[in-house]
Order: C-alpha cells, then structure tokens, then sequence
C-alpha cells in the first residue's frame, strides 16, 4: 500500500475533479476540519499517511541522540528534564501513530516500513550527539525548528492531527526553552564551554535548515499538499522564518551562526542566508548520513526485544475476553 502513498498524486484543476473532489475541497477551502469516517480522496488520505507517520517516526528516533546523553548529563536536574524532553517525544510519537491509525494504516504496518527502510523520519536525527552543548543545540535549534514547521499545522485540515499537534507544540516549546537554557549557561560558561556551545551550533546549523525539507523548487509534495492544507506554508517559507527567529538568538548568546554570507536584508525584512549542502541532504536521506544505520538498527532492536511483550498483552487481552464472554453467559 506504501508504494502508492510515497508520491502525492499530481494537483488537479477544479475542472478536472469529480463533484465529490470539488465538494471536499470547498470545505477545506471554507476551512473546515476533516473527520477519519468522512469521505475524503485517496491522495489527501495517503498523503497524510505518508507525513503524519514520518513525522511519528521522527519522534520516537529522535529520542534516541538525546537518550545518548541521559546517563551522563552532568546534574541530577538536568538529568531529571532530559528524561522528562524524551519520554515527551514518545508521547508525541503515540499521539501521531494514534492520528495515522484512524485512517485505516496500523501502527504495526508503520513500524514494518521504518524498518525496512521504506518511510523516513526526519534527517536531523541522523547526526550524532557528541558533546553535553549539543544537548542544548538540540533542543534549541532541532525542537524551535520543529515548532516553527508545526505551530501552522494545529490549524492543518484533518481534525485529528491538528489536535495532536495542540498538544505536541506546547511540549515542544517548553523543549525549545530547555535548550537555550543549556546554551546560555555553556555560552557565559568557561572558555572550554563556550568553545563547545560554538562547536554545537556550527555542527547543528546547516542539518537544522535541511528538517524544513527541499527548496520549493524541488519540493514535490508541497503544491497538492498546500491546496489540501496538510501543509500550511512551504519548506522555503518556515526555513527563512526559522532563520530571522534563530539568528538574534544566537546573537544574544555571543555565538556566530557558521555562515559567512549570512546579512540582514532590510528590503524583504529578513536574513538572507546560505543554503544547505542540498548534495548532503539527499545523501542523508538515501541512508548514508553519519549514524542512519545505528539508528535504524536501535529502532529494530528496540522492536525485537519488545515482541514477547506485544505478544503477552494479546494472550491477556484474548484471556480477559473470554473471561468475560464466560460471565456474560
Ligand atoms: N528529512 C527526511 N525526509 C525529508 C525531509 C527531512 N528533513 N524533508 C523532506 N523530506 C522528504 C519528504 O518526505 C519527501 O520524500 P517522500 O516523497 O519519500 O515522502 C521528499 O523529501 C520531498 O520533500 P517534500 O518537500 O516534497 O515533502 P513534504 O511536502 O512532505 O515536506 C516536511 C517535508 C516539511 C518535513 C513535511 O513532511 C512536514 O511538514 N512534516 C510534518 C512535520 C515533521 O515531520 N517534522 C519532523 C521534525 S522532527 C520532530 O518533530 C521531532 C521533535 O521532537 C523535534
């Protein structure tokens, strides 16, 4: 079934829809939220399986850089709000699997597709974690370039997403607040430290502009996807946002964003800024980035070890049914 989700089927012109296409698009025109049992076209369904299941998957791999640093965060606070940041993205990832679930994909058919390496998560979490700054970076950059992609989509047109995503987004803004936090403390820390908060933000910079996804020009979904307001900006439109959000930051920090051409351009009230090495990218996403592997392979892991568990809570529910069905009669 994947196969046909992984590219959206081409935009049709209000002449070329059916009566029922054209229907459904005037409500999402009007601005009204679709249902899971309402009837909505094939292409609008997969293609919300397609990004809301990536974007569950992005979750729950993305708790695994940050995991990386639990046991070695260096206080007993911070150790107790990383454990709580990363608990709340498999929240996040339940909350998504659940959205995707009501249009008729499993969670199970989800997690067969992420391991076999047919759907993606994010490139962000395909970069490693090295340093205790990168923990701040991460949640500075990585989590407000997440919230700055999903504030619009709380206002996206299938209701259960954007409700998961109201929930979503208020976590991830107190993720955002936690990592300038460590970054603050490392940037008016020791010399040592403030060297490793400019390492973080110079590793952490370009693959956080990369998470928005292709430039438009190259953006294959985007059209279709914005008609339908599964998206409600485009990758080129949230990118330059995130950049004229992030750059007074970092600048209040006393770092310097690594990007030699980077200038305020007082004409278009914005940044303009280098692209991401696009070669990089596509790299990343074909499963070549630093750490694809050892992520894919902790997911799957992850998975097996967990079977006799799934397994057990299935004999117990079929146990429990039966002890009912019994008491019933
Ligand atoms: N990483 C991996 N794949 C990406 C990508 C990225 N950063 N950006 C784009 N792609 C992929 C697309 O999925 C698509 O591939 P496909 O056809 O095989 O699915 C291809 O590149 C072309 O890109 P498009 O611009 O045409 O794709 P979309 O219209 O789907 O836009 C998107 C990409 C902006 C990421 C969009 O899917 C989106 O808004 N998704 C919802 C938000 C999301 O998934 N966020 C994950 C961020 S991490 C996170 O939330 C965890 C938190 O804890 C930090």
């Amino acid at each position: 079934m994947y196969a046909q989700v992984v590219k959206s089927e081409g935009s049709k012109t209000r002449d070329e829809m059916t009566p029922e296409e054209l229907a459904f698009q005037d409500r999402i025109d009007r601005g009204e939220k679709i249902e899971p049992k309402e009837w909505m076209p094939e292409g609008y369904r997969k293609t919300l399986i397609r990004q809301i299941g990536q974007h569950a998957h992005s979750e729950i791999v993305g708790q695994l850089p940050e995991g990386n640093w639990i046991t070695r965060a260096p206080t007993l606070e911070r150790k107790a709000i990383l454990l709580a940041k990363v608990q709340d993205e498999a929240g996040h990832g339940l909350y998504l699997y659940s959205a995707a679930e009501t249009l008729g994909v499993s969670r199970d058919e989800l997690m067969e597709l992420l391991h076999a390496g047919k759907m993606k998560y994010s490139s962000i979490f395909n970069y490693p974690t090295l340093t205790w700054a990168d923990m701040g970076a991460v949640g500075w950059l990585v989590d407000g370039a997440a919230i700055m992609n999903q504030v619009p989509l709380q206002r996206t047109s299938y209701g259960p997403y954007s409700r998961a995503m109201i929930r979503i987004c208020k976590e991830e803004s107190f993720h955002q607040r936690q990592g300038y936090a460590i970054m603050m403390k490392m940037a008016q820390g020791t010399p040592a430290q403030k060297r490793m908060a400019q390492d973080a933000l110079n590793r952490l910079w370009y693959p956080s502009l990369m998470m928005f996804g292709p430039s438009d020009k190259d953006s294959v979904h985007s059209a279709q996807s914005m008609a339908w307001k599964i998206k409600m900006n485009t990758n080129d439109e949230l990118r330059q946002k995130f950049v004229d959000q992030t750059v007074p930051q970092a600048e209040y920090l006393g770092l310097t964003v690594p990007d030699p051409d980077l200038k305020w351009n007082e004409e278009k009230g914005g940044y303009d800024f280098s692209e991401p090495d696009w070669s990089e990218f596509y790299d990343v996403l074909a499963g070549n980035g630093p750490c694809n592997k050892d992520r894919l392979g902790a997911r799957v892991k992850a998975w097996e070890d967990g079977a006799w568990f799934r397994d057990a809570l299935v004999v117990h529910a079929e146990k429990a049914a039966a002890r009912r069905a019994v008491a019933a009669e």
